[in-house]
């Protein structure tokens, strides 16, 4: 089975009862979801996606990815939020946190434009000096102001580089299909654009072109990725069971913990490539439930590494947390411990023993030891760390936040909070026609 959800450890926590109650509530929110009747369903867009794509499209970006492959070393992606996580995370996941650094026929892959950090963008324009550059400009909207920024320093380096029509070759921009200052700019500058669809928001855009473009430019067969989605779209749209569906299960117990007044889940792996699939997570979930003074907090670690910080924390402190933990169950290296003659450390009787034999040791035991502090646990099992199991994840997350956010009673697939940093960034700044804001604004800050 690709995917498993392991509830040993969680059970304990829940009533019986309350897990055979929240049934009819799951079966409710399935079936608002598929038939489309619930709020936000003009963003469904994803649901069927896996299989309901756009095909001439999905081929035209396996083309530009060869393109780009060949006539760059640097690749850089710049948009913010949902049109930036799922790509980092699948690239990272598949490949590696240190994908930059490895021998590889691929461009490194760098993103810009999710941060207004002076430094990073300084830092990448350093590392482009001397290489040859290619940009996909992400963007929804077409006028989300961090990516806005990083597009016009990086258009005006390649138009220098390259002038005016080399440049053209190596633009390669994301957004809507025809509304937007970003597309009616692309097509009079002749940029080959790819779209994010009218009915898919950005958290759950990873399989349009938001995340195939520069997924495909990594080397990773979005073949392979489609096909795990598709197929987990198979197996979650077809039954509302908690029983026969993992993904309703994890509704269920997140939800139930959610009741018992646990306000944080927090998403562990034990390999830092997961890292970035943390932060995909914690968008879709954060932005999805957290609203109408509702939602769990969607929280992440990477142990072992964070066992020696928050650790002490989700062991001993405050009892409002419970855990999923996402393990991959093969084993894809084979790095046994080395024997030392002179055993200073006392780690001989672990010498010849796979290194991931003892990450995985270290998580049962850490999942007991939670369990024992009162911290309930889910295990999440994910056969392998291939393309098509990564598909398969990533549908089953997106899935299970439709059908939990819909639970919950919000419409999952807003984000009117995001909005209001914006507005006091614009007033701030100076942007025309927000001069009462600034004022307002500027008395406080004094
Ligand atoms: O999930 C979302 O909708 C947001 O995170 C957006 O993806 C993010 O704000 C970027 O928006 P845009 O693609 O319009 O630049």
């Amino acid at each position: 089975m690709t995917l498993k959800l392991n509830e040993k450890y969680i059970r304990p926590f829940v009533d019986e009862k309350e897990l055979a109650s929240i049934q009819s509530e799951i079966s409710a929110a399935h079936k608002v979801l598929l038939d489309g009747s619930g709020e936000g369903n003009d963003f469904l867009g994803w649901v069927d996606l896996p299989k309901n794509y756009d095909k001439e499209e999905f081929a035209r970006i396996k083309v530009a990815a060869e393109k780009i492959k060949k006539s760059c070393d640097v690749f850089v992606v710049i948009g913010i939020g949902g049109s930036y996580l799922g790509s980092r995370a699948v690239i990272e996941f598949l490949n590696s946190p240190l994908y930059n650094t490895l021998k590889k026929d691929t461009p490194d892959v760098y993103f810009a434009g999710c941060n207004i950090s002076p430094a990073s963008l300084k830092e990448l324009l350093q590392i482009c000096e001397g290489r040859d550059v290619c940009i996909n400009v992400i963007s929804k909207s077409g006028t989300t102001t961090e990516p806005a920024i990083a597009f016009r320093v990086f258009r005006a380096l390649l138009e220098k580089k390259y002038g005016v029509d080399g440049a053209r070759e190596r633009i390669f921009v994301t957004t809507d299909k025809a509304r937007g200052t970003l597309k009616q700019f692309s097509d009079e500058a002749g940029y080959e654009t790819f779209v994010v669809p009218d009915n898919v928001g950005g958290r759950f855009s990873v399989l349009t072109a938001v995340g195939l473009l520069p997924i495909a430019v990594s080397g990773v067969d979005i073949d392979a990725l489609m096909k795990g989605a598709a197929d987990a779209s198979d197996a979650y749209k077809a039954t509302s069971s908690i029983e026969e569906s993992d993904c309703m299960k994890y509704v269920a117990y997140r939800n139930l913990m959610y009741r018992q007044g646990k306000a944080t889940e927090v998403l562990v792996s034990y390999e830092s490539y997961a890292t970035m699939l943390n932060e995909w997570w914690k968008q879709l979930y954060g932005e999805s439930e957290g609203k109408d003074k509702k939602g769990l907090f969607p929280a992440s670690v990477i142990f072992s590494t964070d066992l020696h910080s928050l650790g002490q924390f989700i062991q001993d402190g405050k009892r409002n947390l419970f855990e999923t933990v996402i393990s991959v169950k093969s084993r894809e290296v084979d790095f046994p411990i080395p024997y030392d003659e002179a055993n200073v450390d006392g780690l001989n009787f672990l010498a010849g023993v796979e290194l991931d034999e003892v990450n995985k040791t270290a998580m049962k035991g850490t999942i007991l030891a939670h369990i024992d502090g009162g911290t309930p646990n889910m295990l999440l099992e994910l056969e392998d760390r291939s393309a098509y199991s990564m598909g398969y994840l990533l549908y089953f997350f997106e899935f299970a936040c439709g059908v939990s956010g819909y639970v919950l009673g919000v419409n999952p697939f807003n984000q009117p909070g995001v909005e209001a940093y914006k507005k006091n960034m614009f007033a701030l700044l100076g942007k025309p026609g927000y001069e009462a804001q600034k004022a307002e604004l500027e008395a406080r800050l004094k």
